[in-house]
C-alpha cells in the first residue's frame, strides 16, 4: 500500500514534469536552426528521473504557506542544471558513461559536440527561467535571494567546484578530507540549494533558515553517499546507470575510503541528524518521510 508520503511525492513529482513541459521553449523551431540541439536537450530533459531538486524546491515551499506561482520557475530552474550536469558528469572526458536513466547516454545518442551543447544550453536556459520567474514574482527581493542562492550552489563553490574536486582527485590515496569536499560540493551544494531557495522565496526567518541548511547539509551528503552504495550494490537495470564504475575510474568514494559497513553507518547516522535538524519546524511531515524515502532508495 502507498503511503501519505509517497502519494506526496508522486503529487510533486507530476506537477514537476507539468512545470517543465509548460515551461520549456517552444518557439525554437521556428527560429530555423537545426532541431537536433533542440532533441538533445529535450531528450535528456524528459527523459524521467526521481525530479528530487525541483521537489525539494516546491516541497519546502508549500510546506512553509507559500502559493505563488514564482516557485515553479526556480523548480524547473534547478532539474535544469542538475540534467545539465548530468549530460557533461557522462561525458569520455569526465565519467565516460553510457547508460543515464536506463536509456543511452546524451553522447551515445547525439555525438559529443551536441551533448556538450545540450548541457550548454540546459544550463543557459535555467538562467532564462529564473529570471522569467522575476516578473510574476510578488516579493521580488526574496525571489532574488532564493534565485542567488541556487546560481551559486550550481557554480564554482558548489558543484562545478565539486565535479572539479572529483576529477582531480581520482586516483589519489583515500583521504577523508578530500571525500567530504567532493561530495559536499558535487551534489550536496544544489541539494541544500533547492530547500533553501523552496524557504527563502517565502521565508527568511533566520532560525528556519539554519535548520533547513542543517537539514539540506545532512540529506546532501547523505545522497552522494547512498549514490557510492549503489554504485557498489545495485545493478544497471535497477539503477538505470551502469555499476562499479567508480572504481573502474578510481574515484574518491565513500566506500573506498570508509569500506561498504561504514557506509551504511553513516547514512544512518546522517539521518538521524537530519531528522533532528527539522524537529522544531512546523509541517515536518514530508522532510521527515524524506529522510526514510532517501535512505532506503534503490535508484
Ligand atoms: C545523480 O542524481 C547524480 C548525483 C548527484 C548523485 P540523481 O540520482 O538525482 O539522478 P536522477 O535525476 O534521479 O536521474
Ligand atoms: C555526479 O556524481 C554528480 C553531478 C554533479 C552530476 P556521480 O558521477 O557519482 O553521479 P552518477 O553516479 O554518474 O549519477
Ligand atoms: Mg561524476
Ligand atoms: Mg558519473
Ligand atoms: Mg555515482
Amino acid at each position: 500500500m502507498k503511503s501519505n508520503f509517497d502519494i506526496l511525492y508522486e503529487k510533486y513529482r507530476k506537477m514537476t514534469e507539468e512545470i517543465i513541459s509548460g515551461l520549456y521553449p517552444k518557439d525554437y523551431l521556428p527560429t530555423g536552426l537545426p532541431p537536433v540541439l533542440d532533441e538533445s536537450m529535450a531528450y535528456s530533459l524528459f527523459s524521467g528521473g526521481k525530479r528530487l531538486r525541483p521537489i525539494l524546491v516546491l516541497s519546502t515551499y508549500y510546506s512553509l504557506g507559500g502559493d505563488g506561482k514564482e516557485i515553479e520557475y526556480l523548480a524547473c530552474a534547478a532539474e535544469m542544471i542538475h540534467t545539465y550536469s548530468l549530460i557533461h558528469d557522462d561525458l569520455p572526458c569526465m565519467d565516460d558513461d553510457e547508460l543515464r536513466r536506463g536509456k543511452p547516454t546524451n553522447h551515445i545518442v547525439f555525438g559529443y559536440p551536441m551533448a556538450v551543447l545540450a548541457g550548454d544550453g540546459l544550463l543557459n536556459l535555467a538562467y532564462e527561467t529564473m529570471l522569467e520567474g522575476m516578473f510574476v514574482a510578488k516579493d521580488k527581493d526574496k525571489y532574488l535571494s532564493a534565485a542567488y542562492t541556487l546560481a551559486k550552489a550550481a557554480g564554482m563553490r558548489g558543484m562545478v567546484g565539486g565535479q572539479a574536486a572529483d576529477i582531480s582527485w581520482e586516483g589519489s590515496e583515500p583521504d577523508k578530507e578530500k571525500l567530504s569536499i567532493i561530495h559536499r560540493n558535487k551534489t550536496g551544494a544544489l541539494i541544500r540549494a533547492s530547500i533553501l531557495a523552496g524557504c527563502l522565496c517565502i521565508c527568511d526567518d533566520k532560525e528556519t533558515v539554519d535548520s533547513l541548511f542543517r537539514y539540506g547539509e545532512y540529506i546532501g551528503e547523505m545522497f552522494q553517499i547512498t549514490d557510492d552504495i549503489l554504485d557498489v550494490t545495485s545493478d544497471a537495470e535497477t539503477l538505470g546507470k551502469n555499476v562499479m564504475k567508480d572504481a573502474e575510474m578510481n574515484k574518491m568514494t565513500y566506500p573506498y575510503v570508509y569500506g561498504l559497513e561504514n557506509s551504511k553507518k553513516r547514512v544512518e547516522e546522517l539521518a538521524k541528524s537530519a531528522e533532528e535538524a527539522v524537529c522544531g519546524i512546523k509541517n515536518n511531515e514530508f522532510f521527515i518521510s524524506l529522510i526514510e524515502y532517501l535512505k532506503n532508495r534503490t535508484k
